[in-house]
């Protein structure tokens, strides 16, 4: 377990980043300036999360240098295609207010249009090659997909980020990105999509599984931080979500402790097999209802 991870072209990740998606505007600024103050050096946002502006104000308000901090934002399904998302960069990056991105990620495929989908990771070369990114990634990509994908493209994604909690572990997906030689990030790594409201009835809540909070009582820790560790000592990078400065604190207090490989099996087997996001294999027309603005 290490504070980073190294991506497959070199370029190193702050292992817990702060996520910033459904972080109201209002609230975004002093999430992001909050997570700078307690250790912080990695925001994960997304165009399509409408605060990049906020992000990038909260990191201008946190005083450090722009070089102390990865910032990962994602491309929006609506800028696919080759110029479309070298536009897509422009916007980010003047929302941002900065020249360059830490790491520039598909925001997730678009299986029924795959050439578009192609074409904006040619795209996100291009801004590798010109130094404009320093590393470059999917989201929400099945092995299936990945395969598609890197049979049409020169430089392998750095970072596939997933939606991964303890009930659901996409060990398949895992196991398709180490192949490769790509770093998997777990979204909602504390399982936010199994208690988000109005995600449906009868889910039950990662933060309340009784085994997790065994687990956490005999270390003396939260649900909250047995869960990111159980991520960082399996090797995954973690965004944790929060405009709570006391959660942001909690979920970064988690190198003290260590979880023995027995604990550890134990989380992997509360796996259900079944996601609480979209299938990114099933065309969902409504995605493409939303346009990022200009900057
Ligand atoms: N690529 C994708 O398609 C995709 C999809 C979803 C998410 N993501 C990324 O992944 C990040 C994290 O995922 P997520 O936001 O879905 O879920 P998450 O980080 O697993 O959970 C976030 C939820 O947990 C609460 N929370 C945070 N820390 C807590 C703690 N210590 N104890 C109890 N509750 C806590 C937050 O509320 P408070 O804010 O009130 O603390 C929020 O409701 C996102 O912000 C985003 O950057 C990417």
């Amino acid at each position: 377990m290490s504070a980073d991870f190294q991506l497959n072209n070199g370029v190193r990740l702050p292992a817990v980043g702060l996520g910033v998606f459904q972080a109201p505007p209002d609230e975004t600024v002093q999430a992001v300036q909050s997570a700078l103050e307690i250790g912080y050096r990695h925001i994960d946002t997304a165009a399509s999360y409408l605060n990049e502006r906020e992000v990038g104000e909260g990191i201008r308000r946190s005083g450090l240098d722009r070089d102390e901090i990865f910032i990962e934002t994602k491309v929006w399904v609506t800028d696919y295609g080759y110029e479309p998302a070298l536009r897509a960069f422009d916007k980010a990056s003047a929302k941002l207010g900065v020249d360059r991105i830490d790491l520039l990620l598909l925001h997730q495929p678009v299986p029924e249009v795959f050439a578009r989908t192609v074409q904006a990771y040619r795209a996100l070369e291009k801004l590798l090659e010109d130094g404009r990114v320093d590393a470059i990634g999917v989201s929400n990509f099945t092995p299936a997909l990945l395969d598609r994908l890197v049979d049409r493209v020169d430089i392998l994604p750095a970072v596939n980020q997933i939606e991964l909690h303890p009930y659901f572990t996409q060990a398949e997906t895992q196991a398709a990105n180490a192949a490769h030689g790509i770093l998997t990030q777990a979204w909602s790594p504390i399982g936010g999509i199994t208690f988000y409201p109005g995600y449906g009835q009868d889910r039950t809540s990662t933060l309340d599984d009784p085994l997790i909070g065994g687990i956490a009582t005999a270390h003396g820790k939260t649900p909250a931080q047995v869960m990111l560790r159980w991520h960082l000592q399996q090797g995954r990078s973690v965004i944790p979500k929060s405009t709570n400065r006391k959660r942001i604190a909690e979920n970064f207090d988690i190198f003290d402790f260590a979880l023995a490989d027995e604990e550890l099996a134990r989380i992997d087997k509360l796996d259900r097999g079944v996601r609480g996001g979209p299938d990114p294999e099933s065309p969902r027309p409504a995605i493409f209802d939303l346009k990022i603005p200009e900057a």
